[in-house]
């Protein structure tokens, strides 16, 4: 076990510190940096011409990355809903022919998951999974597989897995948007000039975070805010379960609209707010930090904008490299791994192995 930790004191700091590899293995002959549109010669030309909305069902992180992505796709005009695959099975949304229904899996296992797959499947859809795991139960359910390619994942805690999730997710929404408009998105080009720089971007994020000074500067704390607009919504979730769940401290993710309609009640000078700005209404993001701040509670800023008011009015900045903000997502949540990480480091955690969690739940 040493020696596959190669050095490093847990496998979840490890898969931290693969990220640059492994998305540069997501993103490997998948990009047309010059012309713009997603390689992904899986699909034959036309595949998902037929494609009407777009379902995405996951359990946990991989619902994180199914919720990003269903961002992604709605903005491209493509109608898409995430949802739990656990619930996925009781609510039954209606399926079509044209209903392309998409299983994000690290593992391709997750129980839950098979079982909104099969149910997709016997009601008419067309399925598509998403996973690292290659062979895996999802890819024989499944009509198709897009493999992430991130290399295999130790730690309970997924991290290198979400950031491939939502590479793959976001070169799949490109594909699904040129065959179905039959046009590339009018960005298409900078969205893959930006792809092909994100293991640089990651990589400058490991060599320069600051996350353990703040991991150690709000050390004890009684709870853990994270907020966030549309893609930094499932982020913002995201950072709060790495956080809940190495670390054992109290941790929530909210859209940050939705902050004033409940969850600023728990707001006090002891409930640090992590606040992700990604280029998606700012401005109101940073109109509820200064809501938080008045309670008197510490804002966090995880923002590539380090000159702005954003900077002005944090106590901390986790600065992330500018990017398109489509993506800018992902290296936001590589600051917030790297939090939790040394938040449950400095609490002496069991880091790889949360108490009753399961790298992989194969029961409903
Ligand atoms: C468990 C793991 C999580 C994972 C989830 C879904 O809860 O602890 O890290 O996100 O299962 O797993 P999957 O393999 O389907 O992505």
């Amino acid at each position: 076990e040493t020696a596959t930790k190669g050095g490093y004191e847990h496998f979840m700091y490890k898969e931290i510190n693969e990220q640059p590899g492994a998305l540069r293995r997501t993103t490997q002959g998948r990009l047309d940096t010059r012309t713009g549109g997603a390689k992904l010669d899986e699909f034959p030309p036309g595949t998902f011409a037929d494609v009407q909305q777009v379902h995405l069902i996951a359990m946990g992180t991989s619902h994180h990355a199914g919720m990003y992505a269903a961002s992604l796709l709605n903005a491209r005009g493509i109608p898409a809903y995430a949802f739990m695959s656990g619930e996925y099975s009781v609510v039954k949304p209606p399926v079509t022919p044209s209903t392309l229904v998409v299983a994000v899996s690290q593992s391709g296992e997750t129980a839950d998951t098979l079982d909104a797959v099969r149910r997709a499947r016997s009601a008419g859809a067309r399925t598509l999974a998403v996973t690292n795991v290659v062979g895996s139960s999802i890819t024989r359910e499944c009509d198709d597989e897009l493999l992430l390619r991130a290399g295999p994942e130790i730690g309970v805690a997924a991290t290198k897995t979400f950031s491939s999730q939502v590479t793959a997710l976001a070169l799949l929404a490109e594909r699904i948007t040129e065959d179905y408009t039959g046009m590339k998105s009018t960005d298409s080009r900078e969205l893959m000039n930006a792809l092909a720089r994100l293991p640089g971007d990651v990589q400058e994020i490991l060599d320069t975070s600051t996350a353990r000074e703040v991991a150690i500067e709000y050390e004890g704390s009684d709870a853990y805010f994270f907020i966030g607009r549309g893609p930094a919504h499932p982020v913002a979730l995201e950072g709060a379960l790495k956080f809940k769940e190495i670390s054992y401290e109290h941790a929530e993710g909210f859209a940050a609209s939705e902050l004033k309609h409940g969850p600023l009640a728990l707001v006090t000078p002891i409930t640090p707010v992590f606040a992700i700005f990604t280029g998606h209404e700012d401005e109101a993001t940073l109109s509820n930090v200064k809501e938080v701040q008045a309670r008197g509670a510490p804002v966090i800023a995880v923002t590539s904008d380090e000159s702005s008011e954003i900077a002005e009015f944090a106590d901390h900045v986790l600065s992330i490299p500018e990017t398109h903000p489509e993506i800018a997502g992902i290296l936001a949540n590589v600051q917030l791994q790297l939090v939790a990480y040394h938040a449950a480091n400095l609490l002496e955690r069991p880091i790889d192995k949360p108490r009753n969690l399961a790298k992989c739940v194969t029961v409903e």
